[in-house]
């Protein structure tokens, strides 16, 4: 079935490049993006068409870093540094989620919250629960957010959030049976060496390559963090090796943070294809530093962003594409290298995420569509007309879920 978008098309197709199509049209075919045309090619001319009108169609946003049970603690805790942020608010935070009514209650507002902010694509950490993290997933699918989930595996040094080792070995073998969602998939969880011991984690290693599943935690987030791994692990160089040592750095390994990664650590994430998340309001918020996400980039690392909820205190992946130019213009200012440019930040915060799923960079032809639709018309009527570049930028930085008219996610609209 031919489905086709009319509307100002703007994407990123590659890292820095911004491409407009003015009143273009976007044509699917079975929700497949099949191409971009500035006039409708005769062969669609009896097809229906959405009429988007002056509207902007740009693509959907993609999280790859956040925790679905910190949603119920948006904005607290915020004068912490993360250690004590852990014990003081979220572990406890998690614990709430042995309760599957309210699992139930908190995920479905958080999936209808994503699709509503236009994040169509995650990678998110669930709390220990096997059941809670079932009804996050089965949330997410019904709303029309695909990607990966984790049951979060976690059996030291985490207060009343622990589980025991064999407990969380069993547990995720019982999570990983009831996985069987279309677009949600499981990714194993580790939530960071200083809470799983030598056992589990060479147990997740172990079940990482047998079933061939992705792999998600934190790294080198905080100079606290990156002390303690050491006290803990002396017979690691380097933070990065805790998590190689048992299999479970390897291509597409999802990485949060890195902002202590020095070279070193950042050429073994090269070298493996260890992705870095860089999650920019979580690192101001609690204090962690600056990431190099320059660098990373000129060197090489696939980078995404991540809205980390809730060290980031915004899940709208616009807000933390905004504060990732931010700080990284705040870092510019000290170090004279390049800041992120608008485009930049917004391939980084959709296009880039879209690569680690397989999906296209921008509208690329063959790939299932995500995609928002974004009505300016409560944004401040201009003192000139605005080309469509201007339009971007101005809606990336005044967009919010009111005006964000439609979502399309894996080429069917869910909202
Ligand atoms: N490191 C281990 N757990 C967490 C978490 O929940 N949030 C952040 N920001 N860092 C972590
Ligand atoms: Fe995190």
């Amino acid at each position: 079935m031919v489905t086709i978008l009319r509307g100002n098309i703007i994407h990123t197709p590659s890292f820095g490049k911004l491409e407009t199509v003015p009143h273009g049209y976007l044509v699917l075919e079975d929700g497949v993006v099949a191409g971009l045309f500035e006039q409708l090619p005769d062969r669609y001319a009896a097809c229906p068409v959405e009429d988007f009108g002056e509207k902007l169609i740009l693509p959907s946003f993609a999280d790859l870093h956040l925790h679905a049970p910190q949603y119920p603690m948006l904005g607290m805790g915020m004068d912490l540094p993360l250690l004590e942020w852990l014990n003081a608010y979220t572990f406890k935070t998690e614990a709430r989620f042995a309760d599957t009514d309210y699992a139930r209650r908190v995920y479905r507002s958080l999936a209808a919250e994503l699709i509503a902010g236009g994040t169509t694509r995650v990678s998110m950490f669930s709390s220990r629960h096997t059941d809670a993290t079932l009804i996050l997933m089965e949330e997410l699918e019904r709303a029309g957010v695909t990607g990966y989930v984790g049951k979060v595996n976690m059996d030291r040094n985490s207060g009343v959030a622990q589980e025991t080792t064999e407990e969380s070995i069993r547990e995720t073998l019982r999570w990983l049976e009831g996985c069987r969602f279309e677009h949600v998939k499981p990714i194993l969880t580790p939530r960071f060496t200083p809470s799983c011991s030598d056992a589990l984690m060479a147990e997740l290693g172990r079940l990482a390559a047998e079933r061939d599943l992705p792999v998600q935690s934190h790294l080198s987030e905080t100079t606290g963090e990156v002390a303690w791994v050491k006290e803990l692990h002396p017979e690691c160089g380097q933070y990065w090796e805790t998590y190689a040592q048992y299999g479970l750095w390897k291509p597409g390994t999802l990485m949060a943070h890195c902002v202590y990664s020095d070279e070193r650590e950042r050429s073994a994430m090269a070298e493996a294809g260890v992705w870095a998340i860089h999650c920019a309001a979580s690192n101001v918020n609690i204090c962690s530093g600056a990431a190099p996400v320059r660098r990373m980039l000129e060197e090489g690392l696939s980078v995404a962003l991540g809205s980390d909820i809730a060290g980031g205190d915004q899940l709208a992946m616009s807000q933390v594409v905004v504060t990732s130019i931010q700080t990284s213009k705040n870092m510019a200012m000290e170090t004279g290298e390049p800041f992120l440019t608008v485009p930049e930040a917004f391939y980084l915060g959709t296009a880039a995420g879209s690569r680690y799923f397989g999906g296209g960079e921008g509208f690329a032809p063959g790939h299932p569509l995500h995609a928002m639709v974004v009505d300016e018309s409560a944004f401040p009527e201009p003192a000139r007309e605005l080309t469509l570049a201007e339009r971007f930028e101005r809606a990336v930085y005044l967009m919010d879920k009111s005006s964000i008219a439609a979502v399309y996610s894996e080429g069917r609209r869910v909202k």
